[in-house]
């Protein structure tokens, strides 16, 4: 049983809902007619769920969805928007909101409590879905940050829950660059005791496409990294909160790191063809020798040119690409304009190369 709170103007739908969720969902159920009075009912005692519409007198459901994210109180419910608003901007803007789902009126009380069921299972249990994704390389410049972003939108788009990018360089990450979104709050401002999702809500970023962003410090942390402890707790609370974690690591193996890696599902060492690319990678095989079944090798061309014969690079490393991703001219232009390819050009080389990779992702 959970708790849901169902705002909504239209008197016959609240009761509809709260006839259906109570009888047949077994929930315990709190109406209210409107945002001011809604978000009160859940600042005093926060729902496991809130239901919320859109277009209602005094304040709007957006309005009431983004008031529940800024709360630390209920950052981390899951919002359903029920609206009698359909088009693809609606469900865009309910996204923006912080909504988790959008569904549109007239709604059958069956699918309401299907997507209500999937929700709270989403939440309650905890499990994994997707697993967390690290991407490494301890040479820079190779692309990690690229197609963590771009990874962690195809999983967005493709995950039924929500997805989280974290970036965890302490020398002004470039995760929330690539995406266009400023990186304040970011992981610097963490109170470094207590952090478990709820305490974490509040210093995440939202990405329109829905995608969660934990956003590095955008001044370099001079003379330390994350705080010990810091890293594996926040990698837990996210791993716990989200359906699937994208990590973006620094080119070292420090704790942070190495906290993501231990907890990883997977690990993406991104590989160029250039030789300092392949022996830092030969090296990084060998240092995480103990998570070696976690490991995929990607090979990512950041420079133009004919590609590099793949078998020998393979031949050097002793191991198979799990994915090799083509030099892709349109990339500066997806910088330039803070829109990642996946987003921008779904067609783009780059784009198409990471779609077959997700798809083995997370299963
Ligand atoms: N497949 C690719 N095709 C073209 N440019 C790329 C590709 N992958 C990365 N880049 C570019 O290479 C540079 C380094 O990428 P970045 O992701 O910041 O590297 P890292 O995080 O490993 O330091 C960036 O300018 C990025 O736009
Ligand atoms: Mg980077």
């Amino acid at each position: 049983m959970a708790k849901i709170l169902v705002i909504d103007d239209e008197a016959e739908l609240r009761e509809l809902m709260r006839l259906v969720l109570t009888r047949r969902g077994g929930h315990q159920v709190v109406l209210s007619a409107g945002g001011r009075d809604g978000l009160k009912k859940a600042f005093a005692d926060p729902p496991d769920l809130a239901i919320v519409d859109v277009m209602m007198p005094g304040m709007t459901g957006y309005e009431v969805c983004r008031a529940l994210r800024d709360n630390p109180k209920t950052a981390s419910i899951p919002i359903i928007i029920l609206t009698a608003r359909g088009q693809p901007v609606d469900r865009d803007a309910a996204l923006a909101a912080g909504a988790d789902e959008h569904l549109v009126k007239p709604v059958t009380m069956a699918m309401l409590m299907e997507k209500v069921d999937e929700m709270l299972a989403r939440r309650g249990g905890g499990e994994e879905v997707g697993g967390t994704l690290v991407m490494l390389s301890l040479r820079g410049g190779v692309g990690v940050t690229t197609l963590a972003v771009n990874i962690a939108l195809l999983l967005a788009q493709k995950e039924a829950g929500e997805v989280c990018l974290a970036d965890l360089s302490p020398a002004s990450g470039h995760v929330a660059l690539y995406l266009g979104l400023r990186p304040e709050p970011h992981w610097g401002k963490l109170p470094p005791d207590a952090l478990d999702p709820q305490a974490i809500a509040p210093y995440l970023l939202r990405h329109d496409s829905g995608l969660w962003v934990l956003a590095a410090p955008y001044y370099p942390l001079v003379g330390r990294t994350m705080e010990p402890g810091t890293a594996r707790a926040v990698l837990d609370a996210l791993a716990q909160r989200f359906a699937a974690l994208v990590v973006d690591t620094p080119s070292l193996l420090d704790e942070a790191t190495m906290a993501a890696v231990e907890t990883a599902s997977d690990v993406g060492l991104v590989v160029t063809a250039e030789p300092a690319s392949v022996q830092t990678a030969i090296g990084t095989l060998r240092a995480l020798k103990t998570w070696d079944d976690k490991l995929s090798l990607i090979l990512n061309q950041v420079t133009p040119g004919p590609p590099p014969p793949v078998s020998a690079l393979e031949k050097a490393l002793k191991r198979p690409f799990a994915a090799v991703v083509p030099f892709d001219p349109a990339q500066s232009q997806a910088v330039a304009r803070r829109t990642p390819l996946v987003i921008g050009d779904p067609d783009a080389p780059l784009s198409q190369a990471l779609r077959g990779l997700v798809e083995g992702f997370g299963g």
